[in-house]
């Protein structure tokens, strides 16, 4: 479902922003979620220069609309290309990427490639880092090489899941205090937790649990079990809607296939698995009420095609996003920028 954006877009942009006329904005997306693509009208202008000399445009656009999809512009010349753009529209610095769900490679200081997750294993729809009381507020994605098939990024507007959540499901949420989300690290299963601390020193990692109020125990020598509680859903501040803002559905064991899970359970029992969520309060979560959740993000889905060269430049709080699985080699690259966190909500 797509129109045309143009007619409405100048009324929309800050005062004194004009719509640059070498462009073509276009609506896309579903009933639930949409997007603003962004074409060049008639030559190919390279994405760097064109997104430099349009900086005032390109944040005020994002300000309304908060998904912005960059396609059929030049390439970037280099990766650090990125991180020039990731400087220029936002507000604050690119973030690292501190206490990792899944491995990651840094190509660069502030770009990264995107999950390093099996190809043919889907990646549940997420906003980054939503499993913390911090996370970057504005991600970047970019496309230097799309899979032969498969491995798009399909994105949801989070209020718009919110809403499609039975009530008596978020409800359930918000009462018992949030997500409890669990893991065990061990040498042979999901990272390691040398690699999430970004540490060998074992008192170095029990501090920085004991400082993000994480709890922690070892298993013994080798094996940590850390702990946090969550939020299970924000405020958003700018359009004053509700959003679902956790990771239940995909830290649960549930996410896995059965006979992964089931194989799991058997090797470390219920209390060890590698990752498992809980409500706030230590209850375990019904099956039934994640697979409704994934039944919401599933409905609120919109999915693109990625060729080389495209930009997704979105807001992390108001949309989730995820992956496809895919054939062949792909390669997109990631930034995270304007840290944001619990301590600006009203949870
Ligand atoms: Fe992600």
């Amino acid at each position: 479902m797509t129109s045309n954006y143009r007619e409405i877009a100048p009324t929309q942009l800050d005062a004194g922003i004009a719509l640059p006329d070498d462009i073509t904005l276009t609506r896309i997306g579903n009933q639930y979620t949409k997007a603003t693509l962004i074409t060049p009208a008639q030559t190919y202008p390279e994405l760097k220069s064109w997104i430099s000399g349009h900086v005032d445009f390109v944040r005020s656009l994002y300000q309304q609309d908060r998904v912005l999809l960059f396609k059929g512009f030049s390439p970037f010349k280099e990766r650090k290309d990125l991180s020039e753009i990731v400087g220029l529209v936002s507000d604050s610095k690119a973030l690292q990427y501190a206490e990792p769900s899944t491995p990651r490679t840094k190509v660069l200081d502030d770009i990264y490639t995107s999950t390093e997750y099996p190809k043919e294993q889907q990646i549940a729809q997420h906003n980054e880092h939503s499993y913390s009381d911090f996370w970057p507020k504005k991600l970047f994605f970019y496309c230097e090489q799309p899979a032969a098939s498969g491995g798009q990024t399909p994105i949801c507007d989070s209020a718009e899941v919110y809403k499609l959540i039975p009530e008596e499901i978020s409800r359930r949420f918000e009462s018992k205090g949030g997500v409890m989300y669990v893991r065990n690290f061990t040498e042979e299963m999901d990272i390691r937790w040398q690699d999430f601390f970004n540490t060998n020193d074992k008192r170095a990692a029990e501090e920085y649990c004991e400082a993000r109020k994480m709890g922690y125990k070892w298993q013994d020598d080798e094996k940590l079990m850390i702990y946090q509680v969550s939020q299970a859903v924000l405020t958003e501040k700018t359009f004053g809607r509700k959003v679902w803002f956790n990771q239940a559905h995909l830290f649960h064991y549930s996410n896995l296939n059965e006979e992964i899970s089931a194989y799991l359970i058997d090797v470390y029992g219920m209390e060890n698995l590698p990752r498992n969520t809980f409500y706030a309060d230590g209850s375990e979560i019904a099956v039934a009420d994640l697979d409704r959740i994934r039944k919401a993000y599933q409905d609120a889905m919109f999915r693109f095609e990625w060729n080389k060269g495209d930009l997704l430049i979105m807001d992390n709080v108001n949309f989730t996003h995820g992956r496809d699985t895919y054939s062949g080699d792909r390669s997109l690259l990631v930034s995270m920028s304007e840290e944001d966190g619990i301590s600006n909500y009203n949870a």
